[in-house]
């Protein structure tokens, strides 16, 4: 099979098998971290046709759903593609490292490849979609959307960091507002800098309403 239509068969999988998901790993996610990987990596080089195939698949089997599996159905079905192996382990090494996981693992990347991918993956937990994912989140994992009076405590484990007292606004102080100093490439940190803006922004608009106050109120409000 050429390499273009080995990318068009991964994604059309993972359409059917990601098409549910409502933690923010949906199909679509893929397919914007799909079309960003692309994008950055014809600026900052690497191999392209690693970097899509990783994009595609690196929320397949993700920790949070499939504790477990070991990438058993990615590792098959790069097998099935019949790829050279160097290829498959760099695939593979690349989404087994990609997720963030509470700053508790090592999720650094070796390779400009994984780099790109994981700039993408965190550039889709930025900004307005970066926002409405996480939301999305917490409403799956019925999280609160804010409880001032809730001090999180920090995960020091995977299981704590999944089955502690949280609410939605915490993880942007734990992670989202972190990821634009954990960039890779210098395209994804052009990106990066109207989205980590628009978070700050809408913590501000937040609180603001969250804590309203009459005297806030100015003459084009009334
Ligand atoms: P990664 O695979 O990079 O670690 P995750 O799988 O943790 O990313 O996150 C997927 C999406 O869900 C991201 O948009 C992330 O911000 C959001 N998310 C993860 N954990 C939480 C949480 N505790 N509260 C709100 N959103 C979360
Ligand atoms: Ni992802």
């Amino acid at each position: 099979m050429k390499q273009q239509q080995m990318i068009e068969e991964t994604r059309k999988l993972m359409r059917s098998e990601l098409a549910d998901d409502a933690t923010g790993h949906d199909y679509y996610h893929i397919e914007r971290v799909h079309r960003l990987a692309k994008y950055i990596a014809q600026q900052e080089g690497g191999d392209a046709f690693v970097v899509e195939m990783a994009a595609l698949l690196h929320d397949w089997e993700d920790w949070k759903h499939c504790k477990d599996c070991k990438r058993s159905k990615t590792k098959k079905y790069l097998k099935s593609l019949e790829l050279e192996k160097p290829t498959r382990k760099h695939i593979l090494s690349i989404i087994e490292t990609m997720s963030f996981q509470g700053g508790l693992v090592d999720s650094s990347q070796a390779t400009i490849e994984g780099q790109i991918v994981q700039d993408c993956d965190r550039l889709d937990a930025l900004g307005a979609i970066g926002i409405a994912r996480a939301f999305a989140y917490g409403g799956a994992k019925s999280h609160l959307l804010y409880d001032p009076f809730l001090l999180v405590q920090e995960a020091k484990t995977l299981e704590e960091l999944q089955h502690r007292k949280q609410h939605t606004i915490h993880h942007f102080y734990e992670k989202l507002l972190k990821l634009n100093d954990l960039l890779y490439t210098e395209s994804a940190k052009k990106i990066a800098v109207r989205r980590h803006r628009y978070l700050q922004t809408y913590l501000d608009e937040f609180y603001h309403e969250w804590y309203f106050e009459a005297e806030d109120l100015d003459d084009n409000h009334r």
